[in-house]
């Protein structure tokens, strides 16, 4: 019997977790095999009301996984940074509004690393109006098409940069910000990706920038659809977030965002990422 019990959230994505303690999290070796576990057959957990401490949040994602702390000197504890679009509290603040377009994490690293593993996000603070975080599955993106897509399409590969995702939300960039983006590399990478599992997912988002040899503006419609077809309300689980609340997010089999929210807003997110070690491919 698994050591959890939860709830599906939806028929494709997404699942509560109820009745777990915090320090359990932190110091239970099963469940966290179990929480892995279920994060793959369920693509996102969700855990209401937890009041995680940053130190456990930490703590908890170490057994998961290697802890992501390039980020640090955002907040005082090293693997938090805090998701917020008041840049007082983020000098990085101006590129979150990024995460209002549909998108997988880690799809135009600076080198060669690999998509995160996983995300967790606790809400300290929540936004009056908007600031959901909507999740769809990458692998029901992939199941959805016909056996003849499925053919076709696995053999596209997708050029993905920062520039493509940043353009979206900043459509006239002054040269300064242009320059800073393409600072970035692009990076090419299948449509399909095959995991070690055997599993297969769409790899798609705001980072998807051209088909390669296609038509560009081809290309571009063919990725604008497959998006739709994977993010129709009724294949999203759309998360309104409490105070206490946590949610942890298969970042390499679901998509996500945030709806728009007042850069006003208190709402704050304390975000820990577990590394990943599979490359898309
Ligand atoms: C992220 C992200 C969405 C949100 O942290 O990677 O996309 O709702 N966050 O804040
Ligand atoms: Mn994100």
């Amino acid at each position: 019997m698994s050591l959890l019990t939860i709830n599906k959230l939806t028929s494709s994505v997404g699942a509560e977790v109820i009745g777990v303690q915090p320090e359990r999290l932190v110091d239970d070796d099963h469940l966290s095999a179990a929480v892995l576990e279920a994060l793959e057959d369920n693509g996102v957990l969700v855990f209401r009301d937890l009041h995680l401490e940053p130190t456990d949040q930490v703590a908890f994602c170490g057994r998961l996984g290697s802890v992501d702390f390039s980020s640090d000197g955002h907040h005082e504890v090293a693997g938090i940074y805090p998701i917020t679009l008041n840049s007082a509290k983020n000098s990085a603040a101006s590129y979150l509004r990024a995460t209002f377009d549909w998108h997988i994490d880690g799809c135009t690293p600076m080198g060669d690393e690999c998509p995160q593993k996983a995300t967790v996000l606790s809400a300290v603070q929540v936004a009056e109006r908007g600031g959901e975080t909507e999740f769809a599955s990458s692998y029901g993106a992939y199941d959805l098409l016909t056996d003849e897509e499925q053919q076709r399409f696995g053999a596209l590969r997708v050029v993905h940069s920062l520039e493509a995702s940043q353009r979206r939300v900043t459509p006239d960039p002054t040269p300064e910000e242009l320059a800073r983006w393409r600072a970035r590399p692009t990076h090419t990478h299948p449509l399909v990706w095959t995991h070690n599992t055997g599993r297969k997912s769409l790899v798609l988002g705001a980072s998807a920038d051209y088909i390669v040899g296609m038509d560009l503006d081809e290309g571009r419609a063919l990725l604008t659809e497959l998006l739709e077809r994977a993010t129709v309300p009724d294949k999203v689980y759309r998360h309104n977030w409490s105070v206490g609340d946590t949610v942890i997010w298969d970042n390499r089999g679901v998509l996500h965002r945030a709806a728009p929210y007042d850069p006003d807003s208190p709402r704050e997110m304390l975000r820990t990422t577990v590394l990943g070690d599979e490359p898309i491919r």
